[in-house]
């Protein structure tokens, strides 16, 4: 049963960033109910409104894994342990974006799976075969048609943007090499609860993952976890290592079980959690608005930096508009000189000299925390402030 936690009230879609501002409006579907939900059997978290993969992930796509130097260093440090470790023959990564991760492989043995056509090209174009198309049944039964069993599949922050779940897992299934092994990354929800970021949850992340989930999850599959790795990336991810139940040939390792008694030590398995994170998140919107508003007060202004989709969700939340961050600075072409989904807050480019002239910063990107801090230290030195609402909100 799944049982509803966390209301966030209505928002857009993320990642939608208008070039023209228009007030959005409930009466035409523009804005949709963010509600998230527990699922007492499974341990899934979800959204309880499903947005159709369709109207998410098209041509218009603007999200590039290539534009922060985290990730780019932690595809390459992963790309560097698969091939030593598993030395796959043929290779898949399913949803390959604009390539961050898959360059790191060589064109010949390597498959991506890219449903938004403009991502696609990207890979295409660097001389990868791309499928552009979804990850479900169909795309398995013609890949496997065509290059048989695959020893590899990589997923990074994509699974968990798919709908059909027991899908994704049995077209998996059927195409992974029975000593194959399947690779996924996303964020992990301990990281989220104890972080309070609630702004992990938007209409793309339909499911925010437990190791206590996928276990279960991926029972049904003839899969299971062999290891599991904590990751810094996007506010804390775990990566999992899958293999099919009948291959005793890896060891399942303590990490494994080490990460579900964590979780269940948290709380995880128990309902009493969601309700005490939703109260949270509560007290974090009230103590966000109340920080900024008292720096507005003071008559200074404030930027921010980082137009990501998880800022989408805290803008609409709490009511952030113009009256209280000026503009968004972003690196993403696909980004700049729009608005924030939902608010009359313009994107743009990214401009060093711009950002001095301001004392106060909200972390949009407060998952790349480090990698900002570095490059805005000359911000930093000369007493500019950011405003970031994980774990708390707080200026640091
Ligand atoms: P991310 O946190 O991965 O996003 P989402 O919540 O959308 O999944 O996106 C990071 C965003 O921050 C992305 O739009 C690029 C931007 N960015 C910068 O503009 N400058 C930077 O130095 C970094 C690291 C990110």
């Amino acid at each position: 049963m799944n049982k509803k936690f966390l209301d966030l009230g209505y928002q857009p879609l993320a990642n939608r960033y208008l070039k023209i501002f228009k007030k959005l409006s409930i009466k035409k579907g523009e804005l949709y109910k963010l509600g998230v939900g527990f699922n007492t059997k499974t341990k899934l978290v979800s959204l309880i409104k499903k947005i159709p993969d369709k109207k998410m992930f098209d041509k218009n796509y603007p999200y590039r894994s290539s534009m922060s130097k985290t990730m780019i260093n932690s595809f390459k440090k992963l790309s560097i342990k698969i091939k030593r470790k598993f030395k796959p023959k043929l290779f898949l990564e399913i949803g390959s974006n604009d390539g961050a991760f898959i360059q790191n492989f060589s064109k010949d043995k390597v498959v991506c799976v890219e449903p938004c056509s403009n991502l696609a090209k990207i890979t295409k174009r660097k001389g990868y075969y791309t499928y552009d198309n979804y990850w479900n049944l169909n795309l398995a039964e013609k890949i496997k048609k065509k290059f048989n069993y695959v020893d590899v599949i990589y997923s990074s922050n994509t699974l968990t943007h798919i709908n059909d779940l027991n899908g994704v897992f049995k077209s998996i299934s059927l195409i992974l090499n029975k000593n194959g092994v399947l690779i996924i990354e996303d964020p992990s929800f301990l990281e989220c609860i104890k972080k309070g970021s609630y702004d992990q949850f938007y209409n793309e992340h339909i499911y925010v993952f437990s190791a206590l989930a996928v276990k279960n999850i991926i029972k049904k599959y003839n899969l299971e976890l062999f290891d599991i790795e904590t990751l810094k990336t996007h506010g804390g991810s775990l990566r999992y290592y899958i293999k099919k139940k009948d291959n005793k040939n890896i060891k399942i390792k303590n990490s494994v079980i080490n990460q579900l008694s964590k979780e269940i030590q948290f709380g995880l398995n128990n309902f009493r959690t969601y309700k005490k994170f939703s109260e949270n998140v509560k007290k974090s919107k009230k103590s966000l608005i109340k920080i900024l508003t008292k720096i507005k007060k003071d008559n200074h202004n404030i930027i921010g930096y980082g137009a990501t989709a998880k800022a989408s969700t805290v803008l609409n939340y709490c009511n952030i508009d113009n009256n209280i961050i000026d503009f968004f600075v972003d690196t993403t072409p696909d980004k700049i000189n729009k608005f924030m989904p939902g608010k009359n807050i313009k994107i743009l480019p990214y401009n060093k000299k711009l950002i001095d002239k301001y004392e106060y910063i909200y972390l949009g990107a407060w998952n790349f925390k480090d990698e900002i801090f570095k490059k805005e230290n000359e911000f930093i030195r000369k007493g500019g402030k950011f405003i970031t609402h994980v774990p708390k909100p707080k200026i640091l």
